[in-house]
């Protein structure tokens, strides 16, 4: 099955991204050559989702050294700082990073710097097109009949650099005979799920419906839900995996229930230096996102909020953890 759209992509010396903010209701593309640019669209979840936002960081990394003529070191140090605090819980912006300073202390010139790194960040781009791919096929196997799945947030082009982790498995299914429906949680309160997923959804010409979070337990008592698969921006070594908040709702739910709940996500998002989901810091955003609705106010500004972005839903809740390796069963040792 053929996407029509590219959600990040370097062209003609630029990086062009969709902006993920005016979805579904206009398809709006921006292109810069400026790291502060790309820094400030992952602030915004103008590119978002845990693949992408390392994607994107590589290309900043790469743009970021384009015109640098001395102190490289300083440099890049300045740059990677600034992309390293954009957002801190999906542990692939830090890996992506990692991967493109390691690849930069290993150089003994720095002659055609920009053409090395940007090489760089282009492989690490077209790795995780692989990893998406694979991770599709090895999802397969989860299904035992035609299902129905729940999922949450966007896991899907617009969130990685190729066709997704969970979203990936979905269309897979969809593709092999072994999906027949969605649910999309609409994933409050950036409405990731009614905005994102279904934008994908409907492209891929899957038949879904958007139901509100608080509906998931109703849907499942219905036995209207065969599966449920997610993401991940963090897996802990035990498999403990921080996720879009409301996937540990879910979780709770499907053991309930009695429903498999699986994580899909690249090996990239498992990080080693996490025992267990305890040490995963999770990010909070802005108040305004919840007392304001599409920049409409819905409630006082001096009222209190808490809004995480991120839950972290416990090892023995998750029925297994598709990579691009295998599926993992539990117990779970990364
Ligand atoms: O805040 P977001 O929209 O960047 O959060 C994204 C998620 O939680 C996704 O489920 C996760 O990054 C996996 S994307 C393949």
């Amino acid at each position: 099955m053929m996407s029509q759209f590219k959600s990040i992509e370097f062209r003609n010396g630029m990086f062009r991204y969709l902006d993920q903010t005016k979805l579904p209701l206009k398809e709006k593309y921006i292109e810069t050559d400026d790291y502060e640019r790309i820094a400030l669209a992952i602030e915004r979840l103008e590119v978002r989702g845990a693949p992408a936002i390392g994607i994107s960081a590589a290309y900043a990394i790469a743009l970021g050294m384009k015109n640098v003529t001395d102190n490289y070191k300083v440099s890049f140090k300045k740059i990677y700082d600034r992309l390293a605090a954009t957002r801190p819980t999906a542990v692939n912006l830090f890996w992506a990073l990692d991967e493109m300073e390691n690849y930069f202390s290993t150089l003994n010139s720095y002659e055609n710097l920009y053409g090395l790194l940007l090489s760089q960040a282009k492989n690490i781009h077209d790795d995780d097109i692989n990893k998406c791919d694979k991770i599709g096929e090895n999802g397969l196997e989860i299904f035992n009949k035609e299902s129905v799945v729940l999922t949450h947030c966007n896991t899907g082009r617009l969130a990685t650099g190729g066709e997704g982790t969970a979203l990936s498995i979905i269309k897979k299914g969809f593709e092999n005979g072994k999906v027949k429906f969605v649910y999309s949680d609409e994933t409050r309160p950036l409405l990731q799920g009614s905005r994102l997923t279904a934008f994908e959804l409907s492209k891929s010409g899957i038949p879904f419906a958007i139901n509100t979070d608080s509906a998931a337990a109703m849907l499942m008592s219905q036995n209207k839900i065969d599966i449920v698969i997610t993401g991940a921006d963090r897996i802990a070594v035990n498999g403990d995996s921080a996720n879009k908040i409301g996937t540990y709702n879910l979780a709770v739910l499907c053991n309930y229930h009695k429903i498999p709940f699986y994580i899909a996500a690249p090996t990239s998002t498992i990080d080693k230096s996490c025992k267990d989901g305890s040490s995963i810091n999770i990010e909070e955003r802005n108040k305004s996102e919840v007392t304001n609705v599409n920049g409409v106010k819905v409630t006082r500004d001096d009222y209190n909020v808490y809004s995480p972005a991120f839950d972290v839903t416990p090892n023995e809740l998750i029925t297994g953890i598709i990579t691009e390796e295998s599926l993992h069963k539990p117990p779970y040792n990364f």
